[in-house]
This record gives C-alpha cells, sequence and structure tokens, in this order.
C-alpha cells in the first residue's frame, strides 16, 4: 500500500497519475469457482461500474458482500433466489438472470480474481 501510495506521488510529478487512478478504478473481478466447472465462461463482474451507481456500504454492509475477491459463495441457485447479484439482477433494479452472457463473458481459462487494469486491456465487456 505504502509503495502504491509513494509511486502515485512520483507519478503526479509527471503528469502520469491518471493512468495509474484507471489501474485501479477499472479493475473487473473475474469470478469462477464454479461456473466453467459446469460449462459456463468464467463471471465479468465490473465493479467500477457498480460502483458509480451505489454506495460501498449497500453491497459491503446491506448486501452482505465481503470486500474480498473470490471471498463470498456466489452460485447460480443463490442468484435465482434472490440472493448476491440476484437482489438487484431481477428484472426489477436491473435486467434479470436469463441474460446468461451479460455476467458470463469471460474468455476461458481465467481465474477467479481481479482482471485487467483499463479498458483495453481486460477481457472484460468494457
Ligand atoms: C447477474 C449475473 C449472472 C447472470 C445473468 C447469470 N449468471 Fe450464472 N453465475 C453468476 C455468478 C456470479 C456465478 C458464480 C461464478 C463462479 O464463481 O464460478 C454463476 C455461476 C453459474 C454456474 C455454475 C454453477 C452454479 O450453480 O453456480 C452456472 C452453470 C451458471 N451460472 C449458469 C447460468 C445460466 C444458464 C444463466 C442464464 C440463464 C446465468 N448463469 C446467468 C452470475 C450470473
Ligand atoms: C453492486 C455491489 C457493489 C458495490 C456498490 C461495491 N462493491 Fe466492492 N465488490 C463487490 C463484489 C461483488 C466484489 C467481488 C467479491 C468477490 O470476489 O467475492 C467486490 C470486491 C471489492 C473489493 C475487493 C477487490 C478489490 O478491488 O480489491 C474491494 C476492496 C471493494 N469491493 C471495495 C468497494 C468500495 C470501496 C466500494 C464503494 C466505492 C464498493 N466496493 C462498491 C460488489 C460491490
Ligand atoms: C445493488 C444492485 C446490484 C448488484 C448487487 C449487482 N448488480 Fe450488476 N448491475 C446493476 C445495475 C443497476 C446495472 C445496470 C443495469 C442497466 O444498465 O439496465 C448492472 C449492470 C451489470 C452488468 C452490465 C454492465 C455494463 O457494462 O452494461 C453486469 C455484467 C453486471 N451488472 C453483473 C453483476 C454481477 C455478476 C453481480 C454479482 C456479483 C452484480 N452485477 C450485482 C445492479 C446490481
Amino acid at each position: 500500500m505504502i509503495h502504491r501510495f509513494v509511486l502515485v506521488a512520483l507519478l503526479t510529478l509527471f503528469g502520469l497519475a491518471p493512468l495509474t487512478a484507471a489501474h485501479a478504478e477499472y479493475a473487473d473481478v473475474v469470478l469462477n469457482r464454479y461456473a466453467e466447472k459446469n460449462g459456463m465462461r468464467p463471471v465479468i463482474y465490473p465493479h467500477w461500474f457498480h460502483r458509480i451507481r451505489f454506495r460501498c456500504k449497500v453491497c459491503h454492509f446491506e448486501l452482505g458482500f465481503e470486500m474480498r475477491v473470490g471471498s463470498n459463495d456466489i452460485t447460480m441457485g443463490k442468484i435465482i433466489d434472490g440472493q448476491y447479484c440476484g437482489m438487484c439482477h431481477n428484472g426489477e433494479i436491473a435486467w434479470s438472470v436469463e441474460h446468461c452472457d451479460r455476467c458470463h463473458s469471460g474468455l476461458p481459462g481465467l481465474k477467479t480474481g481481479i482482471q485487467g487494469g483499463h479498458k483495453t486491456g481486460g477481457p472484460g465487456i468494457w
């Protein structure tokens, strides 16, 4: 963490800070504990897309998402039951689960974790 801040400070001097900021902000989260094993492409969760629409506490407190990649045991059954992604992707707050490919959009082989840094860098839907 400290190193990162030092780096940001240095890059700011050279006018490169926006690149660094984009790296942190636009990263997508790959969720692939179960998807590929069950014949679906990995899920790309666009964190930034959601972060600009909802306050952090909506998901990380009220909806109970742990703030660590891969730490939530999200399954399709739970989503259909209205948990996790399904708390919003239910056809009311956001489009519903029938749009499989919008979530299962990752390239085969991606591992659970933070993926890519900017719009053109990742395999995501950006
Ligand atoms: C709103 C996003 C979203 C949509 C839409 C969606 N899924 Fe998923 N799905 C997930 C997530 C998140 C996981 C868990 C990913 C992981 O860690 O492997 C998952 C997991 C799965 C799994 C793995 C087995 C399991 O029980 O979890 C299958 C199979 C699956 N989805 C099928 C589908 C099908 C078929 C559709 C369309 C009818 C669909 N999904 C639509 C987000 C979505
Ligand atoms: C719409 C729901 C949602 C909102 C809003 C949201 N997050 Fe997240 N966040 C998630 C999900 C889902 C993950 C991935 C969890 C996983 O992999 O199991 C995640 C992961 C994270 C992580 C771990 C990955 C990383 O990038 O280091 C951090 C930290 C985090 N969120 C912080 C925040 C902060 C700070 C905000 C507000 C500015 C925020 N989140 C808003 C759903 C959300
Ligand atoms: C707090 C509510 C909320 C939660 C929780 C949530 N989403 Fe979303 N999501 C939205 C809304 C609202 C949109 C925008 C819908 C629209 O454009 O009509 C969206 C859009 C998306 C998009 C499309 C992004 C784009 O570029 O158009 C994807 C993919 C997605 N969500 C995946 C997920 C996955 C996977 C999860 C669970 C890990 C999740 N969402 C959890 C509210 C949520």
